[in-house]
């Protein structure tokens, strides 16, 4: 299922982007680099990315991803929660990004204590909302298997009730707390 959610989010922002040159994408959670590498390929050099996550390693791993696929050029990396991600972004940003990465948990093969979690997670995706352009999207990934994983996707599936007059919604899996879900939560224009 892991793998799934990561192919369906890449194919999905794919097909999305695939008309836009040059454009704005956050990826929310760097962890170890992957959708912030594909992020970085699709915007290409006239885009840029820009990458958060809490932890030192996922920071330095994103970075040498990114050195290794030559792609690290018109990324920015922030050692800092998604939830302060407007105060690191430019002005011309706001209301200007086309694609926000969510992938919720824990860093795979390091530590479960270090996690999102809805404290962080629900402000970081009003952020993120904020942020998005008419058309522009939210890619998000919610696993569970996790200490305070089901609270988190309770609250997040929450959050996204209350979206449902300004987005469409596109999704992949239940919603339920236990299993695994995706979403791509788009901004009507
Ligand atoms: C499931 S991993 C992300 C995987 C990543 N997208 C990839 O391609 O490898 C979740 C990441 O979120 C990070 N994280 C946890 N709380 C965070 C926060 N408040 N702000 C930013 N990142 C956070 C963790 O350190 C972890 O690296």
């Amino acid at each position: 299922m892991k793998t799934n959610l990561v192919r369906f989010a890449h194919d999905f922002a794919r097909e999305r982007l695939k008309t836009r040159n040059g454009f704005f994408a956050v990826d929310a959670t760097a962890g170890n680099g992957h959708d912030t590498l594909f992020l970085a390929q699709l915007a290409g050099e006239n885009g840029r990315v820009a990458a958060f996550d809490i932890q030192p390693d996922a920071i330095e791993a994103t970075r040498e991803r990114l050195k290794k696929n030559n792609a690290l050029a018109n990324v920015d990396l922030f050692l800092c929660g998604h939830e302060d991600m407007a105060k690191h972004l430019p002005e011309n940003w706001r209301g200007n990004v086309s694609a926000v990465f969510f992938n919720l948990g824990y860093l795979p093969r390091s530590t479960r204590q270090i996690k999102t979690h809805a404290e962080t997670t629900l402000p970081a995706l009003n952020c993120a909302w904020n942020l998005l352009a008419p058309g522009g999207f939210i890619s998000l990934a919610v696993y569970t298997r996790h200490e305070g994983g089901f609270d988190e996707s309770a609250r997040v599936s929450e959050w996204l009730e209350h979206l449902r007059s300004r987005a469409e919604i596109f999704s992949l899996g239940t919603h339920n707390p236990v299993e695994p879900w995706w979403a791509g939560i788009v901004k009507k224009a």
